[in-house]
């Protein structure tokens, strides 16, 4: 399939894979590109940029397809060292960058001089506008659904993408609640150019996490995730577990005083304890309300195969079927 996507990123299929922390490793980054989509190394779940380095390096060995880097801008004040990711990443010879959280702008002159094209995730049409003014190449729109940070606005794809689509010149991804050819087919229906899976891709054979995660996504139904940190104004999707009704319970008491600090036990330090032991109930971690689609656990070719299959039968089929009567 040929979309503005494909040609922008020169991947065969317009299936993204987004950075996610302690699963956007090597091993999945590898098997997405292999499968024609685009594989994406989250940077933050690195400690350093020299494990960055290694880490590209890794996938590299396992393809030689298009791979992306995640750079998440984190709100806090003791900053990771950005300049140094970025630098571990151009000279790692990675050409596309997914840029997520705070505004991306200070780093985009340097991202673009060294040849990499920026796709900026963003919750909201507003964000997605700033996201072009400053010169990004495509954008991520994560809708309500998603895994992860939906943002404070609570609109969903079905609204989402087509206003992006009004408003939009460059081209932007599907992102939240995607899962099959079913997704693909609407999401370019409401005018978007591919999709960004995240909790899709967990359970997929090379996910490299533990198989208690991919267990709870198969076991979780769509109505099993929770917000979690809107008082905050952090809000994240994640999977019902003990310590998230602890934590709800804990800002249901607390209201408007909550700190970060009454939490921590519930959101710090949690991914590496959830996605390598597969210890389910440390703490809150990501996923999207699309567990309730996901029914196995296939290699990365074949979910990617099957939904570009399911796609194609569907328009040809299905749609072509209602334009024809
Ligand atoms: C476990 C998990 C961890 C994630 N970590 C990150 C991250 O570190 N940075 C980021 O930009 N997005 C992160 N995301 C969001 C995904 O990249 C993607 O936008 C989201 O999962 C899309 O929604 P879906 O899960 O419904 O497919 C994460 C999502 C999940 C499920």
């Amino acid at each position: 399939m040929k979309t503005k996507i494909t040609e922008l990123f020169g991947i065969e299929h317009p299936i993204i894979q987004g950075g996610m922390h302690f699963v956007g490793l090597a091993e999945i980054a590898a098997a997405v590109s292999n499968a024609g989509g685009l594989g994406i190394i989250t940077a933050l779940t690195q400690r350093t940029p020299a494990d960055l380095a290694n880490e590209i390096r890794r996938c590299r060995e396992m393809t030689d397809k298009p791979i992306g880097v995640n750079l998440t801008f984190l709100p806090i004040v003791n900053q990771p060292d950005y300049p140094g990711y970025i630098k571990a990443l151009i000279d790692g010879g990675v050409r596309i960058v997914e840029t997520a959280g705070n505004n991306p702008v200070k780093w985009l002159p340097g991202l673009h001089e060294a040849g990499i094209k920026v796709i900026h995730k963003c919750t909201s049409v507003r964000h997605s506008l700033k996201a072009e003014a400053i010169g990004c190449d495509a954008v991520s729109v994560d809708g309500f659904e998603c895994g992860g940070h939906p943002g404070e606005d609570d609109v969903p794809n079905f609204i989402l993408l087509p206003r992006a689509a009004e408003e939009l010149k460059i081209p932007f991804v599907a992102s939240g609640g995607m899962a099959d050819g079913r997704s693909l087919v609407a999401a370019l229906a409401l005018g978007a150019d591919g999709i960004n899976m995240g909790t899709r891709f967990i359970a997929t054979k090379e996910a490299p996490v533990h198989d208690n995660v991919k267990q709870a996504i198969l076991a979780a139904s769509e109505l099993d995730t929770r917000l979690v940190m809107r008082p905050l104004r952090n809000t994240e999707r994640v999977l019902n577990n003990e310590a998230v009704t602890r934590l709800l319970e804990k800002e249901r008491t607390l209201g408007a005083a909550l700190q970060f600090s009454d939490i921590m036990a519930e959101v710090a330090g949690v991914y590496p304890k959830v996605m390598q032991d597969g210890a389910m109930d440390a703490g809150a971690w990501s996923c999207g309300m699309v567990a309730g689609l996901i029914h196995d656990i296939p290699t990365v070719k074949v979910l990617i195969d099957r939904i570009m299959a399911e796609a194609d039968e569907i328009i040809r089929g299905r749609l072509a079927g209602f334009v024809s009567a």
